[in-house]
């Protein structure tokens, strides 16, 4: 952990040190109701910590600060803040109100929702440099910019360990404030159910404390719709002792598509009684160098345990004929690299790419719905060759510990699924292909969906594309929603936090 933060706060100085000693001329061009862009630099930035940063296009390398995971339908910006302290977070927040500038908090860039292209000529507040981790025996406090991967390699080192995103580029609170999926939610449930505490910096720069006790109603609302109420600056969240004999058997199945009747109908089986330390992962992908005309599954058991408890889970999948099987036992930092979620993987690249995600949640599998859906990605992705990089993801998660919590008592609409399911539309920007491509993933979700028989769709907010509607992020239970739009006319009434998953739409209005 010493070394992490003392890398971090050397990147600090070195960024603070390099683009504001390059103030340039007065520039033509306006970003929002005449406010010229070294205006903000000259009128925001003495008030900001000595940390902070302001990259515009004439200090430094807009494109840079502003890259994301996935560019279509990107929000625009024309101003970054490299944010050090809560009160940079204020000042930056009344500075663009003042000027009637559009806002958005960043951290790891991974959000992907279409919403966020609504977003034109804002201010970005990078919040990435905030991510302090402290540790108080049971609990953490976590800055707001924290990463996946900060987290776990923070808590490691003190032999603990908390739910956490999968992906270890990815930002903690982002996942955590949408509920957070990760390995060990079998235990303890999702992310969101580890806070006890989270400092929030509303619309108007007050800062608030909420818990179970203060502000319990915007606690209640930031976990589950928490990208719609504020910037969390800090959060406390439960940490747990990582056991001592803590081992992880994987084992990785790659079949052709002939073996997709059988290995879904054993998911399906699996699916019955499936413990809490079991995950498991199915992906539709296709790779040349294997198979040049068909497309592939890939299939992973990841369980919490020796290989000889493991057996009885991965030994069915043995018989359907892969076509490599491989294995190996990891501790669980290592887990995220092994399935292809580490830091150096290409997931953690930001390729300027097209990533357009269909999410779906599933209780199970039918007969004829794995294949349907193969069939579908196969036939699309062998006659748009540039779509192949596509991948068809079922992330199946042991949910005990996220059934244990009470359905009520967070924003997270639903606590009972066994896989979520998500086409991941993959291509490089190209407007001729956008309606091919976003056909082919609503083509994947609504045939994934006609096969459960109820026209309920129930989307991770986190992974939703922004074409669903707010029941099947939010919950189909009336008073959900009705609850949000009430707390956002207390603490969000000029609505500036519209851009990620909106529970309101549009600025000053819709209530
Ligand atoms: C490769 C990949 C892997 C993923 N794996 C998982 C996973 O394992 N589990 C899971 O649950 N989800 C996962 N997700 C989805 C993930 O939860 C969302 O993409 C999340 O929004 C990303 O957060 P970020 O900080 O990386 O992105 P950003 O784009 O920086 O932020 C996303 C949104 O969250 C808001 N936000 C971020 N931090 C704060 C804060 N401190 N206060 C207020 N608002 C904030 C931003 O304003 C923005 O609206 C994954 C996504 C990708 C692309
Ligand atoms: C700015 O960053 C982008 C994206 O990383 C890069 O392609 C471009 O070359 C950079 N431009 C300059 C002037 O450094
Ligand atoms: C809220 O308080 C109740 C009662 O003290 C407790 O059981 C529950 O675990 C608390 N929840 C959180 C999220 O702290
Ligand atoms: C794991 O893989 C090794 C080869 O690397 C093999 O010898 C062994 O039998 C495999 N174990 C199981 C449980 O499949
Ligand atoms: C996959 O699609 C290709 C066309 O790209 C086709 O030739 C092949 O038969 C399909 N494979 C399967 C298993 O359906
Ligand atoms: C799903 O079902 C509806 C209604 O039965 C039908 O119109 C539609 O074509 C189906 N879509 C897919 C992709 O299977
Ligand atoms: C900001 O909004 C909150 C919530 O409505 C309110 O309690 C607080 O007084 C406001 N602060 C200012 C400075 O207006």
């Amino acid at each position: 952990m010493a070394i992490l933060h003392s890398f971090l706060s050397l990147l600090v100085l070195v960024l603070s040190l390099c683009p504001l000693v390059h103030l340039s001329e007065v520039s033509a061009n306006n970003v929002h109701h005449n406010v010229k862009r070294s205006q903000i630099r000259d009128e925001l930035g003495p008030l900001l910590s000595k940390g902070a940063v302001i990259v515009d296009s004439e200090s430094g390398n807009l494109t840079e600060a502003t890259k994301r995971w996935q560019v279509f339908a990107s929000p625009t910006f024309n101003a970054v803040v490299q944010v050090a302290t809560e009160n940079d977070i204020i000042q930056t927040i009344r500075y663009a109100n003042t000027h009637s500038i559009p806002f958005l908090a960043v951290n790891a860039g991974h959000g992907e929702i279409k919403s966020l292209g609504n977003l034109h000529n804002g201010i970005q507040i990078t919040i990435r440099a905030m991510n302090k981790i402290t540790i108080n025996g049971d609990t953490a406090v976590v800055q707001g910019g924290a990463s996946n991967l900060d987290m776990t390699t923070a808590l490691w080192n003190a032999k603990k360990y908390t739910v956490t995103g999968t992906c270890e580029c990815v930002g903690f609170l982002g996942p955590a404030l949408g509920g957070g999926h990760g390995f060990l939610q079998g235990y303890y449930g999702l992310a969101a159910d580890q806070l006890v505490e989270a400092r929030v910096i509303l619309e108007n720069g007050t800062v608030v404390t909420t818990s179970n006790t203060t502000n319990s109603d915007l606690f209640w609302a930031l976990r589950g719709a928490g990208h719609n109420f504020g910037i969390v600056s800090e959060v406390t969240t439960r940490i747990y002792d990582v056991p001592s004999a803590d081992t992880w058997y994987y084992e990785n199945f790659v079949y052709s598509g002939e073996s997709i009747e059988q290995v879904f109908g054993q998911l399906d089986k699996v699916k019955r009684d499936m413990p809490a330390q079991l995950q498991h992962y199915a992906v539709f992908f296709r790779s040349a160098d294997i198979d040049p005309v068909n497309a592939l599954i890939s299939f992973s058991i990841m369980y919490n345990g020796p290989s000889s408890e493991a057996e009885k889970w991965t030994k069915p999948f043995r018989k359907f004929k892969p076509l490599s099987n491989t294995n190996g036992t990891y501790t669980y930092p290592q887990l995220s690299g092994i399935t292809g979620n580490g830091i150096n993987d290409a997931i953690c690249q930001h390729e300027n790419l097209n990533r357009i995600r269909y999410p779906i949640y599933l209780e199970g599998f039918k007969t004829g719905q794995g294949k349907a859906v193969f069939d579908l990605f196969n036939k699309t992705t062998g006659q748009y060759p540039a779509l192949s990089n596509s991948l068809m993801l079922f992330e199946g998660l042991a949910d005990q510990g996220v059934e244990a919590v009470q359905l009520d008592s967070t924003a997270v609409p639903l606590r009972k699924y066994f896989v979520l399911a998500s086409p991941v539309v993959t291509y490089k920007p190209d407007a001729t292909l956008d309606t091919v491509a976003q056909d082919f993933g609503r083509n994947i979700r609504t045939t994934l969906q006609n096969f459960t028989g109820s026209t309920e769709l129930h989307a991770y907010v986190n992974y939703a594309v922004g074409e669903e509607a707010l029941e099947s992020m939010y919950g189909y239970r009336g008073w959900r929603i009705a609850k949000l739009k009430t707390l956002k006319k207390q603490f969000d009434p000029q609505n500036a936090f519209r851009w990620y998953a909106p529970i309101v739409q549009s600025a000053f209005s819709g209530y």
